[in-house]
């Protein structure tokens, strides 16, 4: 999967490199794949790309990483309402470049990053593709924590499965960086992703799900055994 995802990763470096090579606004997601990337632009040698770039972060996660890498240009606060170029990952994608994302929990900041850049570019490794989302993960629901009583009534009276996101090493749940909750509900394959969007949505407290519908000016980039694939 390492060599699936680097593999993948150095497609994304080209785009980078040809799209941003002065520098510009560069919004970064969150989680392993992100971290490779990361790696791999320092290991080629780019790191001067992202020293003269305005580096916009989903997570404080990513903000830490790339701090000890020696980058220390990095926005982590409110974001610049216009982004060149945004670099993720995503949990599970189909062909109709829909995705589930959420598995590190930053879903909210990465939606919000992503409707503001010109351009995305998701990279995964074939693992993560499905026919369907939704086959193979669960959906990630980000909610204030004072609504959970009524979230888990809504979901136990549709008889949703789900899970609770627990912290490690202590009693409660994971928190967000925006101080929320996430449930994992299992829906098996999405055909309308935007029914299940708009159902959830509607019950007070849920502030988004880690479905992430087609987006323009978006490509993912799949890693896989013996080539790679441009979605
Ligand atoms: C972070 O919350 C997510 O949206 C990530 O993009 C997703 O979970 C992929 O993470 P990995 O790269 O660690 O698989």
């Amino acid at each position: 999967i390492e060599e699936l995802r680097i593999r993948a990763s150095l497609k994304a470096l080209d785009y980078l490199v040809s799209l941003c090579r002065d520098g510009c606004i560069l919004g970064l997601g969150t989680g392993s794949t992100v971290r490779f990337f990361i790696n791999t632009l320092l290991d080629k040698g780019y790191s001067y790309i992202l020293k003269k770039s305005i580096v916009i972060v989903s997570s404080i996660d990513t903000a830490l990483y790339l701090l000890n890498m020696g980058i220390e240009n990095i926005e982590s606060g409110l974001p610049r309402d216009s982004i060149d170029l945004y670099i993720d990952s995503a949990d599970e994608v189909d062909y109709r470049r829909y995705m589930i994302k959420g598995g590190g929990g930053a879903m909210l900041r990465e939606k919000i990053l992503t409707m503001l850049s010109h351009r995305k570019i998701f990279i995964v490794d074939e693992n993560k593709l499905s026919p369907t989302i939704g086959t193979k993960k669960p959906v990630p629901i980000e909610i204030e924590p004072f609504s959970y009583p009524l979230i888990k009534k809504y979901l136990n009276d549709k008889g949703y499965k789900y899970e609770i996101r627990y912290a490690k090493n202590r009693y409660g749940p994971e928190l967000t960086d925006n101080g929320n909750m996430i449930i994992d509900v299992y829906t098996g394959p999405l055909n309308n992703p935007r029914d299940f969007i708009t159902e959830i949505e509607l019950i007070p407290g849920v502030v988004t799900t880690g479905i992430f519908e087609p987006l323009n000016n978006s490509i993912i980039i799949v890693g896989k055994q013996n080539t790679i694939e441009v979605i």
